[in-house]
């Protein structure tokens, strides 16, 4: 039904935001109640919240310290911690206890690719998509442990239906239909420099999804955390899309969640490059913390510890254990994940009605980020993993963090799989692998796997396709 004007502008006048109405007047029976509906569920408190935050983190109140963390087995005593941690994830796994989850709901504009990032063809040789990647990844978990393990897809705004459609003209790549759960995140509009409402056509605001951070409202709001409860499901783990390496399923960092009680944990990889853009783990006046790159004083990203070596060694890689309890206290009471403020170009309508694409940022997007949880959390562990074994993103469609970087890092880690089973792989100048190589999850997700089920040659001499 079509809500008044006067109902409407009442309500846009008590927040500062009539503008909205601008194009009122022009617009269709239908127009009108697409807006009407969209301003009526417009949470104006959030906004209002989101603009008065700032959690970026101000240098001058920062007290930092280094946090430690557990560094992959470099002694005996460390390598009984890691087996016994691995046994806790088997047992977790093989029990029902844990769900992967992917965030997959950014508008991946770096990469520029036309549909869901998950449906990059990234597979060196097959070009198969990062989406079947993980899937595979959890179906081969699932037979390993023989358990159905539930896989938790979170979209955006505008990819959810592609998604949606992707997986279900593949099959979803072998998963029980059921135990694949699509869901979509919330979007929060943005604001102009005045922290006005911003239209993009006359019938509509301007919305964007409501970061990474939104995963754990989207997971209450949409049911999840509920259904995952009801399966007896404890555990998520959390990754993200465009990282074809990650090991979606990892028994250690979920042994070491689950045997530490944590309700929130982390991987971290050493950073190698002071300025890489990575979250930094430290502790800031007692709390551990992950802080964006771009809050840390530039003296501290580079600081260095007598031996030589970062002094904050540990940069976050965006993969997570939740509990699944931890979700369930977050949402109770209302989410309370503060918004970072991204400065940001976005279209908008002149008084005449014309689309304008700005040269500069013009407004000001709000997003949640999911590390901010962790101050959240009761406990959390932090665990360290090798970047040539899980980290390698699809971030822009050239040079660096592009696909043809994580293309050769995946054929590097299936080279090293198998010259650790004696398997002799040619290389090139460089040491890398001379021709492409690459293992489907549903082969080997591992050297170890890789070991029992391998049937390929000694000798590797020309490029090596091993699927099922
Ligand atoms: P990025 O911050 O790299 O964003 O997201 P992006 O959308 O992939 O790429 P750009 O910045 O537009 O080029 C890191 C991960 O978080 C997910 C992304 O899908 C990716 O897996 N994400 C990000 C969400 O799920 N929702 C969001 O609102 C933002």
């Amino acid at each position: 039904m079509a809500r008044e004007a006067s109902e409407l502008a009442a309500l846009l006048g008590r927040h500062g935001q009539q503008h909205v109405l601008a194009f009122w007047d022009k617009l269709s029976a239908r127009e009108r109640v697409i807006l009407g509906e969209q301003i009526a569920a417009l949470d104006f408190g959030l906004l209002e919240r989101a603009q008065r935050q700032d959690p970026a983190a101000k240098s001058e109140a920062l007290n930092l310290e280094p946090e430690p963390f557990i560094r992959l087995p470099y002694d005996a005593q460390s390598v009984l911690k890691w087996r016994q941690a691995r046994h806790v994830g088997q047992e977790a796994l093989a029990a029902g206890r844990v769900a992967a989850m992917v965030v997959a709901g950014g508008q991946g504009t770096r990469l520029g690719f036309d549909g869901p990032k998950g449906a990059f063809p990234i597979g060196p040789i097959s070009r198969r998509t990062l989406f079947q990647i993980h899937a595979e990844k959890v179906l081969a978990a699932s037979r390993r442990y023989a358990r159905e393990i539930p896989f938790l897809i979170m979209t955006g705004p505008s990819n959810d239906s592609e998604t949606k459609y992707f997986f279900k003209q593949h099959g979803f790549f072998g998963l029980p239909h059921d135990s694949v759960k699509i869901f979509q995140q919330s979007q929060m509009p943005a604001v102009d420099m005045k922290g006005k409402l911003i239209l993009d056509a006359p019938d509509h605001i301007f919305v964007s999804p409501d970061g990474h951070g939104g995963s754990l409202k989207a997971l209450w709001d949409c049911g999840i955390a509920a259904w995952l409860e009801q399966r007896g499901v404890d555990t998520i783990s959390y990754f993200q899309v465009d990282n074809p390496l990650v090991s979606v399923l990892d028994p250690c960092f979920i042994g070491f969640h689950i045997e530490a009680g944590a309700e929130m944990s982390l991987k971290l990889l050493e950073r190698s490059d002071p300025d890489e853009k990575l979250g930094i783990w430290v502790n800031n006046g007692g709390a551990a913390m992950v802080i964006e790159y771009s809050d840390m004083p530039e003296a501290e990203m580079h600081a260095c510890t007598p031996d030589g070596s970062l002094k904050y060694p540990g940069g976050s890689i965006a993969i997570h254990c939740f509990d699944v309890g931890f979700v369930r206290r977050l949402n109770e009471k209302g989410i309370a994940l503060p918004y970072h403020r991204a400065r940001k170009k976005v279209a908008y309508l002149d008084s005449s009605g014309a689309l304008i694409q700005p040269d500069e940022p013009n407004a000001t997007k709000f997003e949640m980020f999911v590390f901010d949880a962790l101050l959240l959390a009761k406990k959390t562990v932090a665990v360290e993993t090798a970047r040539a074994e899980e980290f390698s993103p699809v971030k822009n469609a050239e040079g660096a963090d592009s696909p043809e970087t994580a293309r050769r890092d995946m054929a590097r880690q299936y080279a090293r799989w198998l010259h650790s089973i004696g398997v002799t792989v040619r290389t090139d100048a460089n040491g890398d692998p001379a021709d492409m190589i690459e293992i489907s999850p549903l082969v080997a997700d591992d050297s170890e796997t890789l070991r029992m089920n391998y049937c390929g040659p000694n000798d590797v001499r020309g490029s090596l396709l091993l699927a099922q």
